[in-house]
Formats: C-alpha cells, structure tokens, sequence
C-alpha cells in the first residue's frame, strides 16, 4: 500500500540516556508538535535524527526497533556530522541568514561539505525505505538538497517540500556562498510549499534572479520538468488543545498556579531560545512599563518559558547570558518581598502543563523579531475556552497573517510594545471575547488536518498536471 513519507532532521521524538536507560521525550519546536499529531496514521513513517550521538550498534539496533513501532525510523548522525551539519551551516548559517539575521551568519566551505554529505546520508535512508507509489515529504532547512538528490534516484518519485521558516529576499538569500546550489535541490521536489505568500514570492525572485528560472502562476519550468511553488499557512491540532485545556487535570493545575498570583493579571511568554525570538527586546519593553505605570506593580506578573534550544551555538549561548543578566537586573530593581515582577523558567513543559499556562494567562506576548509561522500565538487561542484574553503578536511572524484581530506590533518599537501592554491590561472582557471568538473560528476551520490535505491535494494535483505538460 503506498505510504507517506515524513523526513525532517529532527523526529517528533527526543532521545535521552539516563543512568544507562533509553527514554524518549517529545521534540519541542513548531515543526515537530504539528505534524506530530498526523504521521502515524495508516503506514505513515517519519524518517529523521533522534537527537543524541549513538556510536554502539547494539543500541542503535534497540533503538531502531523502538522507534519502528512508533512508525519512526532513525537517521543517525556522529559528532563531527552535528557540529558540522546541524550546529554548523544548518543552525550558524542557513537559520541567522533566513530569519535576516545575515551578521550572524558564518561562511565556512568545510560545513557546506559536511551539509551536502549529511543532505545525501537522508536521501540514501529514505530510497532504502520508499517504494514506487509512495509520496515523500520533506521539511524544513537542514534539508535543503534532499529533493534534488531523491528525483536523482527516483525520477519519478512524488516528492514535496515544505520550508518552517521565512524564506529571506533575493537581497538577502543571495548573500550565502552557494545560493544557486540550495535553489537547485530545492527545485528537485514537485511541490514547494511555504507558510506565507511573501516567502513564496522572494523564493520565485530568488530562482529568477540567480538562475534564471521565470514563474507563471507559481509554475516553475526548469527546461526538464515543471514544479509548482505555493503558500499554506500551518495550522494546529486545535481540537486537541482545546480538549486537554478542558480536562479536569488541566484546570486543577490552573487552579494550583493561579494561587501563587493572587490578584494578579498574567502576561505570558513561551518560546525556544532563540535570537530569532526577540526575548530581550521583550523584557526591556516589560521594564519600560513597569517605569512608566507604576500602579501595575504588584498587580502583574510577566511568567515566562524558554525553552533550551541549540546550546552549543556561540549566539545562543551569548542570548542566554544577557537573558538571564535581564530578567535578574528587572527582578532586581522592582521585587518586592512579596511579588517578583518576571517568573522566569528555563526549561521545557508537557503539553497539560503548557496548556495550564495558556488558560490562566490574561495577555499573550509573541513578539518574534522573525517567525516562519509562530505556533505557541495559535495554541495559547484554541486553549482560551472562556475567549478571555488578549494576544500581542509581532507583524514579523507568518501567524500575524491570519491572527489580524490580535494586537499587531513592530517588535523594534519599544513604545508602541509597551502600550499594546497597557491596552491589552485595560481591554473590556466584551471587547476581548469578540475578538477571541474571531480567531477561534478561524484557527479551527484551518487546522492541521485541513493544512495536510491542502498540501497532499496539491502535491496530487501537480503530478497529474506535470503529465499534460509534459
Ligand atoms: N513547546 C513545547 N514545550 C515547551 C514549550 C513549547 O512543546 O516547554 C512547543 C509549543 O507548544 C509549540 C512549539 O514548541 O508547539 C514551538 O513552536 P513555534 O512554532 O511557536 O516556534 P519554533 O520553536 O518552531 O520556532
Ligand atoms: C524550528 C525549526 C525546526 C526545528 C525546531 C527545533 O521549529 O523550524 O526544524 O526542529 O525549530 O529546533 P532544533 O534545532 O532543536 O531541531
């Protein structure tokens, strides 16, 4: 029976060792708690890397077997290969450049190499696993190259693509030594998808302009063979948040929580560390409010969660140092004996404990300097099951797209940050209910599953297309 084909570096699942005992923890990030929900239906596999070094064949067998039932199949890398392909040009070149962090971004030949050899060891795992009818979806940047390397070995292979994060502009994009090396094995899928029209369209000026490729309607022909390239934005599970935000076990923990801020209203903050995430730009905005309305001392508390991302990356590590020297300096200056301005956690949550979060906070604030898609502004609405609350979202995300009754903000304008914060604190419940209720309707019509079945109808619809074109 033909199956789907999910290859992404990460798997939705983590590996962890702990005192000689494998255990597997669910992945964080957007890519992972998406698709997450979809891939183990009917003979679905996902292909990709478990997140740890495993040199011992004996345990890599185990852990084969392990994540076999789970319709998963491993990709393992060495050290040499997540220094250089994963730390190196995935996560200091391609991540810094795409989210137009371009100052970051690191030019090395070695980690190309490396990038290209780790692209073709994927491409290897997955023709070892895909038969003849199957569909093959690759995500995300670390693999760039894989579509071009799979049509190679199986030129009639239906292959999509989807990208997590924002594709840069031709000013940008063009910056990276092997531009035209990317385009070109992205150009191998049928099917290129991206979560917003703006980063479909700077990808078809980027394959105009550096190879010379036109596009009509998002049909690219490139001499051999016709592709098609289009926006989806990526919804969530939304029935399965709003389930678990009802269950008892959630609203028991709300409860719990909510004793510890009595009278107080809630800001909250979720994100992985990451420069792309604006955290600092946050905090400072959160000090600025506190100088300028002092009456919300002691009457609001910022609760923020961040997740431990990519910690053997030099930006990272530096991000969590002025991090940690923010949020003590802020704590530092205005707690009191009884009220800590900043509740800051450094670490990752299961999914009733985040949902407990979402529940009892009267402000979501998502503001991202640079977001593909930004999930944790969809999840905190579809949690919001009394449509009390009010979410401050970045004009930089892809979600600011769709979530326009949110209060939309230019994460680079501090003023503008600290009276969305005002206003979100004094909005009448009516007022946020109406504008809840909104978005609810909106993200549960376009959810996960509606976002799959888009993209695999299109991916169909192209390859029959692709026969009259012929
Ligand atoms: N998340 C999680 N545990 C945590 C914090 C966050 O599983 O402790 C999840 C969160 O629910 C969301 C994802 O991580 O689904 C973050 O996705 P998003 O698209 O917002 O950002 P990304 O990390 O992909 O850049
Ligand atoms: C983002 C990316 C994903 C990535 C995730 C977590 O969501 O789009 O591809 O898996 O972050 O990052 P990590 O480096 O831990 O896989």
């Amino acid at each position: 029976m033909a199956k789907l084909i999910i290859v992404s570096n990460r798997l939705p699942v983590k590996l962890q060792e702990k005192e000689g005992k494998l255990t597997y923890k669910p992945s964080e990030g957007g890519l992972a708690t998406g698709l997450g929900s979809i891939y183990k239906e009917g003979d679905n596999i996902w292909i990709g890397w478990p997140g740890m070094v495993v040199e011992d064949a004996e345990k890599q067998q185990q852990i084969h077997e392990d994540l076999h039932k789970e319709s998963m199949h491993p990709v393992f890398l060495s050290e040499a290969e997540i220094k250089e392909f994963y730390e190196g040009f995935s996560n200091e070149t391609l991540w810094p450049t795409f989210h137009y962090f371009s100052q970051y971004a690191i030019y090395d030949q070695n980690l190309w190499e490396t990038y290209v050899e780790v692209n073709q060891k994927f491409c290897d795992e997955v023709v070892a696993q895909a038969g003849p009818e199957d569909t093959i979806w690759v995500h995300d940047y670390q693999l760039l190259l894989l579509p071009s390397m799979l049509r190679e070995k199986l030129p009639d292979a239906t292959i999509g693509f989807f990208l997590h994060i924002p594709f840069p502009s031709y000013e940008v994009f063009r910056l990276l030594p092997w531009r035209k090396e990317i385009l070109e094995g992205m150009l191998g899928a049928d099917l290129l998808g991206y979560h917003t029209y703006d980063d479909m369209r700077h990808f078809l000026s980027s394959v105009n302009r550096i190879i010379g490729h036109g596009s009509m309607h998002g049909w690219i022909n490139t001499g051999s063979r016709s592709l098609l390239v289009d926006s989806f934005p990526m919804g969530i599970d939304y029935e399965k948040y709003a389930t678990v935000a009802g269950s008892d076990e959630v609203k028991k923990r709300e409860n719990i929580y909510r004793a510890n801020f009595k009278n107080q209203k809630i800001i909250l903050s979720i994100d992985r560390l990451d420069y792309s995430k604006g955290i600092p730009q946050r905090l400072k905005a959160f000090e600025m409010f506190l100088e300028r309305y002092p009456e919300f001392h002691e009457k609001v508390t910022l609760v923020m969660l961040v997740v431990p991302s990519r910690d053997a990356v030099e930006k990272y590590k530096e991000l969590k140092e002025e991090v940690d020297e923010l949020v003590g300096r802020i704590n530092g200056k205005y707690s009191h004996i009884n009220w800590n301005p900043i509740q800051y956690f450094y670490r990752s949550y299961p999914l009733e404990t985040l949902s407990a979060f979402y529940r009892m906070a009267d402000v979501a604030l998502v503001t991202p300097m640079r977001d593909g898609m930004n999930l944790v502004c969809k999840e905190y609405i579809a949690s919001k099951l009394d449509q009390k609350g009010v979410l401050i979202l970045s004009e930089m995300a892809g979600a600011s797209k769709e979530l326009s009754e949110a209060l939309l903000i230019n994460p680079n304008d501090i003023n503008q940050l600290v009276e969305s914060l005002h206003a979100a604190l004094v909005m009448p419940e009516e007022e946020q209910v109406q504008h809840m209720r909104n978005m609810q309707v909106s993200l549960r019509r376009y959810n996960i599953h509606h976002w799959v079945s888009m993209f695999m109808d299109r991916l169909a619809y192209v390859k029959i297309k692709q026969l009259s074109l012929a």
